[in-house]
């Protein structure tokens, strides 16, 4: 990684592929930390000594003290949840003043986000004839946030909290639409308060003005001010809205190709694309997932991996890992090196598998990811397989020392993905590193 460029870190599966640690790493050589998408649907871990931080909306590169921390225009910010994170973090130690900048363009969550978010997961629940159709969302009302954006005029800009009649009117307008869609939801609530709403946020927008400005110009005269930028993806590539296993996806581009509207800053300002993956694969919430394992093999990832989920705690769902997907998610992304995170989970295996390969359902055989849900619950997986090694690996630093069916097992990634692997994780700590 050259320190003198700007870096993505993107995830390349269904999320949680350790983006937060990998981001962490970097944030020592770039100057800014950009968060271009998603909202607190994330869930960042840094392990710092023996601290361990869980970051949804902030950037993770806050953890150090002369870094410029940006959350971008892309994101969807609950400012209830923000507050909350700022002052945990700073009940900790850590500075969050002026290191912080957040976008006065980025879209406001709501409370009625979230209730339309659950009210509409539990609708989708049970569908009648269907079954569960529901996302498996985490709840945080980011697709409701997303759609009042598409739809203009009933959103609100984190820039709009400081304007309070404004926001007034716009809550006017917004929470009459919002409690007939609650109520069509089957929600039995109170019905919405414009000014008791516009009260409670616009005192956030208060506590939060020193922090609010329009990042799209700051981040330009990073860039014309030689200062290197770090951009922290959320959520993963598999993820993203348009690119993603659609409809169980995220509402945003949450691959590398969200950078650029959710920040301002053109194509020319990424230099590289860090692709985060895990070693195996693991996926929060519904939708396909050809390669998972549903039996003990899943179930010792899993335990291994404390595959457990950093927003919700939900059990994530575990398997072999499909290089069909990360290859796809590789190419979208732009990819030029590839960290391969938690290799210390696969010690113990006899044997290891990779997906190299989908049968389609009419027999014929593909190399290429299937981003339709309908079509990819249908694909089987074709697999590689590897000797696996027995001992523990976590305190491994150099990549000599892996064991020789570990370094196979890179080395056929990087093979087969045609890119370098730049670092290798065994283990959440920052020294738990192989570069
Ligand atoms: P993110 O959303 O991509 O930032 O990832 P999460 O933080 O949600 O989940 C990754 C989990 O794996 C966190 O608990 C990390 O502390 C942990 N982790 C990161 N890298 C490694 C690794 O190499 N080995 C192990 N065992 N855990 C890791
Ligand atoms: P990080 O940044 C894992 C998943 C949810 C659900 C779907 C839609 O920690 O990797 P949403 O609440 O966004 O409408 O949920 O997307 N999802 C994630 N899964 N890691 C994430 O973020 C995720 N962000 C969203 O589980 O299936
Ligand atoms: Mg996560």
């Amino acid at each position: 990684m050259d320190s003198t460029k700007n870096t993505a870190i993107v995830g390349l599966q269904w999320g949680d592929e350790g983006k937060g640690k990998i981001v962490d790493l970097l944030t020592a050589k770039h100057d800014v930390i950009v968060r271009y998408n998603g909202g607190a649907n994330a869930g960042h871990t840094v392990v710092v000594g023996d601290e361990k931080y869980a970051l949804h909306l902030i950037p993770s590169g806050i953890l150090y003290d002369d870094k410029q921390c940006v959350i971008g225009n892309g994101v969807v910010v609950d400012p209830v949840k923000l507050i909350e994170e700022i002052d945990t973090l700073r009940d900790r130690g850590i500075e969050v003043g002026d290191n912080l900048k957040i976008s006065n363009r980025a879209h406001v969550v709501m409370p009625y986000h979230k209730e339309h978010d659950a009210a509409l997961e539990r609708k989708l629940s049970q569908v009648a004839g269907k079954g569960d159709q529901s996302i498996g969302t985490t709840k945080r009302g980011i697709g409701p946030a997303y759609a009042d954006k598409i739809h203009r005029a009933t959103a609100i800009r984190m820039g709009d909290l400081l304007h309070y009649d404004a926001l007034l009117d716009t809550l006017k307008v917004t929470c009459s639409i919002r409690c007939a869609e609650l109520s069509a939801l089957g929600v039995d609530a109170p019905p919405l308060d414009p000014i008791a709403l516009a009260d409670e946020f616009a005192a956030y927008g208060k506590r939060l003005a020193p922090h609010i400005i329009d990042t799209v110009y700051e981040l330009h005269e990073c860039v014309q001010t030689e200062k290197t930028i770090l951009f922290e993806g959320a959520n993963a590539c598999l993820l993203d809205i348009d690119h993603g296993t659609f409809p169980y996806v995220t509402s945003s581009n949450c691959s590398a190709l969200g950078i650029h509207a959710g920040t301002g800053l053109p194509g020319k300002c990424v230099n590289d694309v860090l692709g985060i993956m895990k070693a195996y694969s693991t996926r929060v919430g519904s939708g396909p997932f050809p390669s998972e394992e549903l039996g003990s093999i899943g179930e010792k990832i899993r335990e291994r991996g404390n595959e457990f989920g950093t927003t919700t705690g939900r059990p994530r769902r575990c398997g072999w890992l499909d290089l069909v997907a990360v290859k796809y998610s590789a190419m979208i992304c732009g990819t030029t090196s590839i960290a391969c995170m938690l290799l210390d989970v696969l010690s113990g295996f006899d044997e290891l598998k990779i997906c190299v390969g989908y049968q389609m359902p009419d027999g014929t055989i593909s190399n290429r990811f299937v981003p339709d849900a309908r079509l990819l619950a249908e694909v089987k997986p074709l697999y590689e397989t590897f000797a696996g090694w027995s001992e523990e690996i976590d305190e491994i630093t150099s990549p000599d020392d892996l064991p020789a069916n570990a370094k196979a097992y890179l080395d056929f990634i990087s093979e087969y993905l045609e890119l370098p692997i730049s670092i290798v994780s065994v283990g959440p700590k920052r020294s738990q590193t192989v570069i």
